[in-house]
């Protein structure tokens, strides 16, 4: 595949050019200002739909012919989008199938966005008949230099004939007989058994293995209808990158597979900075995304979206505070991405996002921090050039899985309020961003566990077809693997594991789990440390959930104190084959963590750049070329001070020797090259 961009790091925005095209003296001014900010690439066409074809197969090139043409005059890239993410008005009206169905009946009325039925053959087609407008017209282009296919899927569902013979369609490949569906999704219980495709509906959330099969599905079909609306791309422009934004993970789609068939993974993050709790646990819950997203593929990502301020949709917002901009792009850097981009380059004058942040805003830029923030981050970028296409090598990972989200979500657990699956992978992912330890986060089924040393599985509470096989090879091999309460409780068809949690594995972690109990904060259930590998103890708090258990030949490190439970396995271990097996019986807080892996990193002697990290401060490298760049990040408004252990390193912005200290202003950010 041709390299879309040599050796530099991006710097970009989300372009909405035809917006103004009335206003000639501010798109002279927009391609100065991008100079002036160190831009070297735009995303543009991302919802330009109905100024493309403004009336069925009437087509308006002119502007983006123009467009591209000055991108490339100015030195800029553009990473091209398919405007699927919003539909025009005539196209909602001639082919109404196009538009979502409720569980209802009714179609949704034609507006806003991200909102198109993915089955719909007259919408596909028309996917296909702009695609392949686009890229003949653009494909020797030389601005163009990475496709963005349409914009933030996402897994809405649609009820409509289409998809529910899809859907209906995917359930008989999967099952073959109704009788085998029938068993996999237990439907005697409730009377619920199916005796024909056709009776399927999949509106009872009481029947979880069919709401979670409409889960699995409405995310494939989501994926096929990008393979469909790629498929002009892939034919007529072989050798350009495909990419397609990614959200938050918790959009209905399993981006696990998703970003097989992504050449670069991509996402937007709009952290709220200064809002939600203290920066550092922003900044920790940061990191955890980007390095979900470097992980989806095991290289550099690209940071499509971020704000260079505020945002309008997050109930609440606040600019960011000075240093913030430039630590939080860098940030991004720091975990593996290859770029910094914006939504939006140009504030909108009208519409939903006006008051949305943007490089430029309705005042202009000449006066605006917000604008010189974003000339820095330009800057520095070209400054640290040399570590665009570095990885990062992680010893550890932390198993982030769609499938057992979208089933935790369905379970009604005797404490079903304080589930949080996602917050429990970020907590544990959290303490090894504190110690500056390299984690990656995997997928139960995609992933290869055999270059971790470490494994942690928190509420793993799904294990589908062949996750313990693999959890027992890993061990078998040498792993170590942490498991919390929760784990093994069902397995890939959302049938309870028998003879014990977790399921298949009892043996391998020498516990039996047979109940789980709620902590309520009344009960004040803890966890205390007993053995000689925890010199002096200590007492944990547990709260929401802690798991009865018989040892069945796992050392015990710590029990339970409180009620029934006291006496009983709270943190065990299990020697299996060259490994071993740990589990976490309870649900404890970051002050147990930073403790449990704490002393596991220093049993597997795990490498990380600093063997004490100062609180707020988080530390990153990444290689490349023989090379060892380090990121040292403060994410407190206080200054810190960073003992480098003795590593000569230099400064990447400054070109000036480091040694034996580092000093960081508030929210001060560093990027260093080890030995030179
Ligand atoms: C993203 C979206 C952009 C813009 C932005 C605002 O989710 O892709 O088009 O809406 O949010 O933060």
């Amino acid at each position: 595949m041709k390299k879309a961009f040599e050796n530099r790091l991006l710097h970009g925005a989300d372009y909405n050019y035809e917006q103004w095209l009335d206003y000639p003296e501010i798109l002279d001014e927009d391609f100065e200002l991008m100079k002036k900010a160190s831009c070297n690439v735009m995303s543009v066409g991302i919802f330009s739909w109905s100024m493309l074809e403004p009336a069925e197969g009437e087509y308006r090139f002119d502007w983006l012919d123009r467009l591209l043409d000055r991108l490339h005059g100015n030195g800029l890239r553009a990473i091209l989008a398919t405007p699927s993410g919003s539909k025009p008005a005539w196209l909602s009206r001639k082919y109404p199938d196009a538009c979502r169905m409720g569980p209802d009946g009714r179609r949704e009325p034609h507006g806003g966005r991200h909102n198109h039925c993915r089955t719909s053959a007259s919408y596909r087609e028309a996917c296909v008949r702009i695609n392949t407008l686009l890229a003949e017209r653009y494909k020797d282009h030389p601005a163009l230099a990475m496709w963005h296919v349409s914009n933030e899927y996402n897994a809405g569902r649609c009820h409509c004939p289409d998809c529910l013979a899809a859907f209906r369609a995917w359930l008989e490949r999967k099952y073959g007989t109704i009788e085998n569906l029938n068993k996999a999704w237990w439907t005697t219980f409730w009377s619920h058994r199916y005796s024909s495709w056709e009776e399927i509906e999949p509106v009872d959330n009481s029947v979880h293995g069919l709401m979670l099969d409409w889960a699995r599905f409405t995310s494939d079909q989501t994926l096929d209808f990008f393979l469909a609306e790629s498929e002009p791309l892939r034919r007529i422009t072989p050798a350009v990158p495909i990419t397609t934004n990614f959200m938050m993970p918790d959009v209905g789609l399993d981006y696990w597979k998703f970003a097989r068939h992504v050449d670069v993974a991509c996402w937007d993050s709009y952290p709220r900075w200064h809002v939600d709790g203290n920066d550092e646990t922003v900044g920790a819950r940061t990191a955890f995304f980007h390095d979900l997203n470097r992980s989806f593929k095991g290289k550099p990502f690209l940071l499509m979206e971020s704000t260079p301020s505020g945002t309008n949709w997050q109930g609440l917002s606040k600019p960011k505070k000075p240093g913030m901009h430039l630590l939080s792009s860098i940030q991004a850097i720091a975990h593996g991405s290859d770029s910094v981009q914006y939504f939006q380059w140009r504030q909108s004058r009208g519409g939903e996002e006006k008051f949305h942040g943007a490089v430029v805003g309705h005042a202009g830029a000449e006066s605006s921090r917000v604008f010189r923030d974003v000339a820095e981050v330009g800057g520095f970028l070209e400054a640290i050039a040399p570590v665009a296409g570095s990885s990062t090598r992680a010893e550890v990972a932390v198993i982030y899985d769609f499938h057992n989200s979208w089933a935790l979500d369905l379970a009604q657990l005797p404490n079903t309020v304080s589930k949080r699956y996602q917050e429990t992978c970020i907590a544990h992912y959290s303490a090894f961003w504190r110690m500056g330890v390299a984690c990656d986060l995997a997928d139960s089924v995609e992933s290869d566990f055999s270059r971790y040393r470490l494994l942690a599985v928190p509420m793993l509470y799904m294990f589908r077809e062949g996750v313990a096989e693999r959890l027992r090879a890993f061990v078998n091999a040498g792993g170590i693997l942490v498991a919390t309460y929760l784990t093994g409780v069902v397995d890939g068809s959302d049938l309870c594991a028998l003879g014990g949690t977790p399921g298949g594995l009892t043996d391998v972690f020498g516990l039996a789990v047979t109940a789980t109990d709620t902590a309520l904060p009344a009960d004040r259930q803890e966890i205390r440390l007993s053995s000689a590998d925890f010199p002096g103890g200590g007492s944990y708090a547990v709260a929401d959930y802690a798991d009865l258990a018989d040892p069945r030949g796992a050392t015990v490190h710590a029990a339970f104190t409180v009620g029934e439970l006291s006496g009983g396995p709270a943190l065990t271990e299990m020697r299996y084959g060259k490994g071993a097996a740990w589990y976490v019986a309870g649900r404890t807080g970051a002050d147990f963590l930073d403790r449990f892996y704490g002393t596991l990193r220093e049993r597997l002697s795990l490498s990380a750049p600093l063997a004490t990290v100062p609180p707020g401060v988080s530390v990153r490298e990444r290689i490349g070329d023989g090379k060892r760049f380090a990121f040292f990040m403060n994410f407190r408004e206080t200054a810190a001070a960073v003992d480098l252990a003795g590593v000569a390193y230099r400064d990447l912005a400054t070109g000036e020797p480091v040694t034996g200290a580092l000093s960081l202003g508030p929210f001060g950010v560093r990027a260093l090259v080890a030995g030179e």
